[in-house]
């Protein structure tokens, strides 16, 4: 008897042409836990009963809401795409579905919150995406596990045994089908998350009908980038490695991938008040060189309040990392990993010609750039195009009072003491041909 390696499946794949290009795209977490204001996990966490969540959509009364608003500021933060949350795991919809009561049309907002943000995003230009909670604490036939709210609550569970994940499927494929169809194209759908084997009653690929949602996704929307979280090896467009950086391009199977870091401004992806451990724009503009030099996207995350706003402290740090890609962007945008080793404190990244070599770390004087002697016709900082100085120096040549010794094949750059006054300190190479 012979046995065929049975031959993984192969899956049609969307279009990541402008992803890649675009490279910094802005996630919004958005729901009715919001009102808590201490995570979108709150409902679980802390073990809250429907009856006592309620309040929550009781009071959900968005009265400042101006997606509008929200578009211009991740543009001027240099964003290109967004993805919001349609429905995360507490099961509130923004939208008006048909298929459910519990959506922001039946709380005091009294309207689908989804369509303003559509129309909103596209009058900016910025693509946009769903993020579309698999799990649902809410729904009445999502089977009780052990990351349910009520996974401790034995008369919950015993009243609840009766639970099917066929009709829960038919409501996740239905409300899919509905985004994907009364909101025009849509560019990225965001699945989350799958957990098979991770607690009891863990769901993946077979629970949510993986494979049949991907195909309705794909006929609805063939080219529509679909992220890695529905438990489908091989189905996925991107990466999403959450809340750390990879440190080298992702490979999956020895393969580079297609990858987006999702990454939060204090920790938390839901508004979370009393949350101090807030990143610095600095560190956060770091965070996106880092994952472009390493072949990536960076996703990064805004909670809006309870009243349809991004806080002070949320909207300080976009405009400031717009303040820096106002200058910068020549070094994100359409550029990607290079091949060179950069010094110490460093990053590379390379468009065409051009090599940008970003310093986390101002050193005095001169940086040293191995192998790059014959390769630079032209070298400049990218904030204000000055001039820096193109020293090769003769590899023969020793130490000695105020002369530095040569190295073979090294370039080094002059550099003003002065540090240029912005987050992060971008010098633009001209290579040769
Ligand atoms: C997660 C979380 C979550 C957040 C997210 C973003 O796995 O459950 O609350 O929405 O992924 O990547």
């Amino acid at each position: 008897m012979t046995t065929t390696a049975q031959a993984p499946p192969t899956y049609a794949h969307g279009d990541t042409g402008w992803f890649t290009r675009d490279r910094f795209g802005l996630f919004i977490h958005w729901g009715l836990y919001a009102l808590p204001a201490r995570h979108e996990w709150v409902k679980q966490r802390e073990r809250i009963r429907d009856e006592d969540y309620q309040q929550y959509f009781d009071h959900f009364d968005p009265d400042l809401y101006d997606p509008a608003r929200w578009a211009r500021d991740a543009k001027a933060a240099g964003m290109k795409y967004v993805v919001l949350t349609t429905k995360h795991h507490e099961g509130f919809c923004l939208w008006d579905s048909a298929l459910t009561d519990y959506k922001a049309p039946n709380t005091p907002a009294g309207r689908d919150l989804l369509r303003p943000f559509v129309d909103a995003c596209r009058a900016e230009g910025l693509k946009i995406g769903f993020y579309h909670s698999l799990i649902d604490w809410h729904h009445p036939d999502f089977p009780v596990d052990g990351l349910h709210a009520q996974r401790d609550d034995e008369e919950f569970k015993a009243a609840n045994q009766g639970r099917d994940m066929r009709k829960y499927v038919e409501y996740l494929h239905g409300q899919t089908r509905e985004l994907l169809t009364h909101y025009g194209p849509i560019d990225i759908i965001w699945f989350d998350f799958s957990y098979p084997g991770r607690v009891w009653g863990g769901k993946g690929r077979d629970d949510w009908q993986s494979e049949k949602l991907l195909a309705l996704v794909r006929e609805l929307a063939p080219d529509i980038i679909i992220n890695d979280r529905l438990d489908l090896p091989g189905a996925a467009d991107i990466r999403t490695p959450e809340q750390y950086q990879p440190r080298a391009w992702l490979t999956v199977d020895g393969q580079r991938v297609t990858w987006e870091a999702c990454q939060t401004l204090n920790g938390s992806w839901g508004y979370d008040r009393d949350n101090l451990d807030w990143k610095s724009p600095e560190l956060l503009v770091r965070m996106l060189i880092d994952s472009v030099s390493k072949g990536g996207n960076l996703l990064l995350n805004v909670g809006p309040t309870g009243r349809g706003e991004f806080d002070p402290r949320a909207r300080a740090t976009l405009a400031a990392i717009g303040a820096w890609m106002r200058l910068h962007n020549r070094s994100i945008y359409g550029a990607t990993a290079s091949e060179l080793t950069p010094p110490p404190d460093c990053r590379f990244t390379r468009r065409g010609d051009r090599l940008y070599l970003h310093l986390f770390a101002w050193p005095f004087r001169h940086v040293h750039l191995d192998g790059l002697a014959d390769r630079v016709a032209y070298a400049q900082l990218l904030n204000d195009a000055s001039e820096i100085k193109l020293i090769v120096n003769d590899p023969k040549r020793q130490a000695q009072n105020t002369t530095m010794p040569g190295t073979a094949g090294t370039l080094t750059l002059q550099l003003p003491v002065q540090r240029p006054d912005v987050l992060v300190p971008v010098i633009e190479l001209f290579l040769k041909e």
